[in-house]
């Protein structure tokens, strides 16, 4: 075992790590040699090496027969019989070779991961970095994650960052192990996601005309708005190209359409969806807003159409269909609403929104996917198929756990972003308030001492949360998700066993320097 000053900083932190022997040292005739399934990983490997080392190490693809065995090489290799499953890996590092083994070539990518972290923090530069001896740590690391579901939510609606920010966040995203990308693409200020059957969505639907300024108050009758017309979205080669990004970093791309409510930015471009007639603008605003698409068939349609575009988009399993804050005034004072309630038979507009849910749960899975929404999805009952992320709390999680349904737990306590990282405010920049300093996260635990192990499966995982209200640059972005995402990457990668906060500061420290390199604008650790 490792002596504690010899721990390779690594986050998140391995299943099981065993120092022994020498290091193995990169240099200009080391060979990747791969197989087939690896080809890919191969060349981010390479790639990852090259501009701070200068190497521009050969690929050796195996079986060749006549290829000679290079002297020294980093091996990347599948064996079926590799345990850890499709993501867990084995490392092996001796002065001869590198070898990552795994069940398959995301487990690979994993490895590589690791092995990026354990070679000096130089090769995060996109520079030659020269005399510098790129050593990596005689060991053998036997690694797998802890839940299959390992997350990050970007709210793309409140504010529009646009494509190279996500590709970035994605990139730092891998470097964690994270593996789900749940880009919030639609919502009252804005709808960021280009429908081809309905153009207006981002004509009309993707810009507004100014913003709120300062801390939203819901009380406060004429608050200051900054004047300045706010927008963009997503053309369908930028998701595409996005959707791909990813996957070739083993994340899935699982995009969040919201409904029945968050929806004043569709019901501006298209009035008819909605309760009222009224023609409305973009929120300008934040806060829960009445505006929620009414339940007729035309507007039932009309998401259909929506989520097949998407569907198209997106090969995740998983849509998120968004399902929180769902204010049933409307429903209560409109006339056509309450004779659909009349007609369908239903008890309220608790069941109004049930059905509706029901309605899109059965439309995702006759196409092979599988419905997930916010935990509000259970008011009048769950539909079948579906499964909920635990926002309020952990009771939600619980009650749909309980039920056999998978649930992914983002409470709020634990896992949104969007809140204070300290409670001396004044020297934070403004958020929309809560606090979930980097501790916290840390000690979150995902499966609720309520739920038995019998039903501890239906936790696939968790994930944390960024809201924008109060996020307009790409560098608030990081300075909120840094270093806080990288606690939750532990939380969902490694094992409960040998968790340890002050551990973790340690690894922490030097990681952040890397970090640095990277220029990620993280908080730091003592301000
Ligand atoms: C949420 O924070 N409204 C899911």
């Amino acid at each position: 075992m490792f002596a504690n000053a010899d721990i390779p900083p690594l986050i998140p932190r391995p299943a099981a790590m065993e120092r022994y022997g020498d290091d193995f040292e990169l240099a200009s005739d080391t060979a990747i040699v791969a197989d087939a399934a690896n080809c890919n990983n191969a060349a981010y490997l390479r790639d990852l090496l090259a501009a701070p080392t200068g190497f521009s190490l050969p690929i050796v693809l195996t079986p060749l027969a006549d290829a000679p065995t290079p002297a020294k090489a980093i091996r990347l290799k599948t064996d079926p019989a590799q345990a850890g499953g499709r993501e867990g890996y084995r490392l092996d590092v001796t002065p001869e070779t590198v070898e990552i083994t795994a069940a398959a070539p995301t487990g690979v990518f994993y490895g590589i991961q690791t092995l990026q972290q354990l070679l000096p923090i130089e090769i995060e530069r996109r520079n030659l970095v020269s005399d510098l001896r790129w050593r990596v740590p005689g060991l053998v690391i036997r690694d797998a994650p802890r839940f299959p579901w390992r997350g990050f939510m970007l709210d793309q609606a409140r504010y529009f960052h646009g494509k190279a920010t996500v590709l970035r966040l994605l990139d730092l995203m891998a470097l964690h192990k994270l593996n789900v990308f749940h880009w919030h693409l639609t919502d009252d200020q804005g709808w960021r996601i280009e429908i081809k059957k309905y153009p207006r969505l981002t004509e009309v639907g993707g810009w507004r005309r100014e913003t709120v300024v300062g801390r939203w108050r819901e009380d406060e009758a004429n608050p200051p708005f900054d004047g300045a017309r706010h927008g963009g979205f997503y053309t369908q080669d930028e998701v595409r190209e996005v959707v791909a990004y990813a996957a070739g970093r083993g994340i899935t791309t699982l995009p969040e359409i919201e409904m029945p409510g968050h929806a004043q930015a569709a019901i501006a471009a298209y009035p008819e969806l909605g309760n009222t007639g009224q023609q409305l603008d973009v929120a300008t605003r934040w806060g829960i807003i009445e505006n929620v698409y009414n339940v007729e068939e035309h507007t039932i349609r009309f998401l259909q159409d929506v989520l097949d575009e998407v569907m198209d988009l997106f090969p995740s399993q998983f849509i998120h269909i968004g399902g929180d804050e769902v204010p049933k005034k409307q429903w209560r004072e409109s006339a056509a609403a309450q004779r659909r309630i009349q007609e369908l038979g239903l008890k309220d507009e608790d069941a109004l929104q049930s059905y509706f849910v029901h309605r899109m749960d059965a439309f995702l899975a006759g196409r092979g996917r599988r419905l997930v929404g916010w935990e509000e999805i259970l008011e009048g009952g769950l539909a079948p198929g579906a499964t909920i992320m635990s926002w309020r709390g952990e009771q939600g999680g619980i009650a749909a756990a309980l039920a056999g349904h998978d649930v992914v737990m983002t409470p709020t306590h634990w896992t949104y972003f969007d809140y204070y990282q300290s409670q001396e405010t004044n020297r934070e920049p403004l958020a929309i308030g809560g606090y979930v300093p980097l501790e916290k996260v840390y000690i979150y635990e995902p499966i609720p001492a309520a739920i038995d192990p019998i039903h501890a499966h239906h936790v696939l995982g968790t994930q944390a949360q960024l809201w924008t209200e109060y996020v307009p640059t790409p560098e608030h972005i990081e300075y909120m998700t840094f270093p806080r995402l990288c606690a939750l990457a532990e939380v969902a990668w490694s094992p409960v066993t040998g968790k340890d906060y002050p551990g973790f500061l340690n690894r922490l420290r030097p990681h952040l320097e890397r970090l640095r390199l990277l220029g990620v604008h993280f908080r730091p650790l003592d301000v």
